[in-house]
């Protein structure tokens, strides 16, 4: 039997590069020998996506973004969270089991509340929200970027909490973190964390236009002769070997390096992008049909084992 493996995306907006290096591409290499799930966490999304037309669109856009990227549907489970009630439900269980300030020590909580970003209930018990999609399908292992790492350890923390409850250590599996070395956490435009919520990205698949938008605001130091944010994002598209000449050539010169890296951007996910413009709402939906019933046929039996338990069941 082969070990089972899960990660997802929210559908809170357009893919980008740290989502791609950061989570899509790990899974992407491993996905093959493991029994894979990939997930639209899209009621994570409504932490922060409020309009109907927008959460519609990006649902659909996330699964045409696995496609295009080259997960093949027939080898991953490709679902969305809202799909599948046992979601909801088990989120619910987890959110019991914890206490408040368990759930206030949170980066990812902090963070954005530190932004500026108002809190809402949803955002606060978003780690057991999570904790919930990767218990509900007895997962071993999940890929994720850095961000991620303390959302992992509320998982596996929430997942002891529970099971010594019970008395049963075998009630729900706790899953180990896949961290891809040399990725780190990706930077955005402005040098903090590139994320959606932030508003400081790079697209994966923008227009030429956006690529360049995007490349030509990140912030520069003048102190330095080498930009160092532009260089950790292009050190993923380049090897040193290929960047040291290039950098050595234009040293202080941003505006050369940085046309350099909207091309490199631009340049790598060219086939990828071709294929996501052929990738119509009606495949979309049809491989999330059937990834949704071969995810339940998994998520029944935890929750029926849950539901035992807990004695919800009489
Ligand atoms: P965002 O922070 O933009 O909303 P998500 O929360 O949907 O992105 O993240 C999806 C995946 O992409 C997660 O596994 C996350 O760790 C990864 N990821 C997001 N931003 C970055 C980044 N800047 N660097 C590396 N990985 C990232
Ligand atoms: N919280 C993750 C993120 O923002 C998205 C996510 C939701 C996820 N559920 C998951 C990732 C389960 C891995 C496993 O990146």
């Amino acid at each position: 039997m082969k070990k089972r493996l899960l990660t997802g995306l929210q559908s809170s907006g357009d893919l980008h590069i740290g989502n791609y290096f950061g989570a899509l591409k790990p899974f992407l290499d491993n996905y093959e020998a493991y029994d894979s799930f990939l997930m639209v966490a899209d009621y994570h999304a409504l932490t922060s996506v409020r309009e109907p037309v927008v959460m519609r669109q990006n649902i659909l856009n996330v699964v045409r973004d696995y496609l295009a990227v080259g997960v093949d549907p027939k080898k991953a489970t490709i679902f969305r969270q809202s799909d599948n009630q046992d979601h909801m439900e088990l989120g619910w269980i987890f959110n019991c089991m914890v206490t408040v300030p368990f759930l206030m020590q949170a980066h990812a909580y902090k963070d954005k509340v530190a932004k500026g970003i108002e809190p809402n209930a949803g955002l606060f018990t978003y780690p057991m929200l999570q904790a919930a999609d990767i218990t509900l399908y007895d997962v071993d292992v999940v890929p994720v970027g850095e961000d991620q790492r303390q959302h992992l350890e509320y998982t596996r923390e929430a997942v002891r909490k529970v099971n010594m409850a019970y008395d049963n250590a075998a009630l729900l599996k706790e899953p180990e973190t896949l961290i891809l070395d040399g990725v780190g956490i990706v930077p955005g435009t402005d040098g903090a964390k590139m994320s959606k919520s932030y508003k400081n990205t790079i697209p994966l698949f923008g227009s030429r236009e956006d690529i360049q938008k995007a490349v030509m605001s990140i912030v520069t130091d003048s102190s330095g002769e080498r930009p160092e944010h532009v260089y950790a994002i292009h050190k993923l598209f380049k090897s040193p070997d290929e960047l040291e000449p290039l950098y050595a050539e234009h040293r202080g010169k941003y505006k050369a390096l940085k046309d350099a890296l909207a091309e490199d951007i631009d340049a790598y996910p060219a086939p990828m992008r071709e294929r996501r413009a052929a990738i119509s709402d009606e495949e979309v939906k049809s491989v999330l049909a059937d990834g949704v019933e071969r995810a339940k046929l998994v998520s029944h039996g935890v929750m029926k084992r849950v539901r035992d338990t807990i004695g919800i069941t009489i």
